[in-house]
C-alpha cells in the first residue's frame, strides 16, 4: 500500500465524489466510504427526512461526528457531502492530513444536474439563484482542497485517470 492518507473528495452536490470515489477506489483496491450513506445507514432514516424532522443544524452536527470518526481511517477514499466543507473543524483536517480532489464543473451544469433532485433538501429548497450563491461562497472552501479537477468536458473514466495519476505521485 502506498499511502496511508485517505483520498478524499469534495465538492458541491451533482460534482460525482460518489461515483468518482468509488471507481478511484475499485481502480486502487482501496476501501470506500460515502458519508452520505454513513450518515443514512447510521441513524437508519434518509437524510431528506433528517432535514425535515430535525433540522440542518442536527444534520451538521452528525455530519461533523461521522466524517470526523471516518477520517481517522488510513487509505480510504472518502466522499464528503457537500457542505462538510464548510466546518472549519472538517476542512482543516482533510487540509492537513489527507489528500483531497475537488471536483469541480462549471455552475451551470451542476444547477442543471442539482436543481430537481428530489433527494436533496438545500437542492428542493433553494432557487436557482441561491444555489449559484452558494456554489460560489463554498468555491472559497473547496480550493482549500489539495487539488483541483477541473470535469467539464471530461468523462468519468478521464476524471478517475487523473486523480489516480496524483495519486501516484504522492
Ligand atoms: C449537502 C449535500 C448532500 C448531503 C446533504 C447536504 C450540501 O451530499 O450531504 O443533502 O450541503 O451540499 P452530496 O453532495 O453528496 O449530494
Amino acid at each position: 500500500m502506498k499511502l496511508k492518507k485517505n483520498l478524499v473528495f469534495i465538492g458541491m452536490m451533482g460534482s460525482g465524489k460518489s461515483s468518482i470515489g468509488s471507481l478511484v477506489a475499485n481502480k486502487l483496491k482501496l476501501n470506500f466510504i460515502d458519508i452520505d450513506n454513513e450518515i443514512e445507514n447510521n441513524l437508519k432514516i434518509k437524510i431528506k427526512k433528517i432535514f425535515e424532522v430535525k433540522g440542518e443544524a442536527y444534520f451538521r452536527k452528525i455530519e461533523e461526528q461521522i466524517t470526523l470518526k471516518k477520517l481517522k481511517l488510513c487509505s480510504t477514499v472518502i466522499s464528503l457531502g457537500g457542505g462538510a466543507f464548510e466546518n472549519n473543524i472538517i476542512r482543516k483536517e482533510v487540509v492537513k492530513n489527507h489528500l483531497s480532489f475537488w471536483l469541480k464543473w462549471d455552475y451551470k451544469i451542476l444547477l442543471e444536474r442539482i436543481k430537481n433532485s428530489r433527494k436533496r433538501p438545500l437542492a428542493m429548497n433553494s432557487t436557482e439563484n441561491e444555489l449559484i450563491d452558494l456554489m460560489k461562497k463554498r468555491s472559497n472552501f473547496y480550493s482549500k482542497a489539495s487539488y483541483e479537477i477541473k470535469c467539464d468536458n471530461l468523462t468519468k473514466n478521464e476524471i478517475m485517470n487523473k486523480v489516480i495519476k496524483i495519486y501516484e505521485k504522492n
